[in-house]
């Protein structure tokens, strides 16, 4: 296992639409554990998705203090409510933003294993869940942000 390096704004893959995941592999549990290391390695972030690390592919970490979760090919299935907060993200240091999502979601999922799953998230968990998902079709949080914090502000 490594730690990989974490891809930065500008780089095209941000922005580029990831692949399904077909194989429930060695090769695939191997990128989990690094993005699940990488990840824990910044000591701030709550979640990574593959493009991050480099990968075009469907694969999401995430942990919001409730232990790890991983997310292979991730899709939001209900959406309710709103919360509107400060959000930043690993390929943008030191930038936030005032972001509005939905404050529960219901996501399907699945495992390392291909099994599918389903995950109910709340408040942050249901931010990091639409973040991190949203890295997977291109989206960084600035395209919705209603405004970027100026450094004073930062929490
Ligand atoms: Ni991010």
């Amino acid at each position: 296992m490594a730690v990989r390096k974490i891809v930065l704004e500008g780089d095209e893959l941000l922005r580029s639409r990831c692949g399904e995941i077909a194989r429930f592999d060695k090769e695939l549990w191997n990128l989990l554990d690094e993005m699940a290391e990488t990840l824990y390695g910044t000591g701030n972030g709550v979640g990574l998705a593959a493009p991050q690390v480099g990968e075009c592919r469907r694969a999401v970490v995430i942990d919001v203090g409730e232990g790890l979760m991983e997310l292979c090919n991730p899709v939001i299935l209900s959406k309710r409510g709103k919360q509107t907060g400060s959000e930043g993200c690993l390929s943008c240091p030191g930038e936030y933003g005032i972001v509005t999502r939905p404050r529960k979601v219901r996501v399907r999922a699945q495992d390392r294993h291909g099994a599918f799953y389903i995950v109910k998230g709340e408040d942050l968990l249901a931010r990091a869940l639409c973040h991190e998902i949203d890295h997977l079709d291109g989206h960084l949080f600035k395209d919705i942000a209603e405004r970027m914090l100026d450094p004073d502000e930062e929490e």
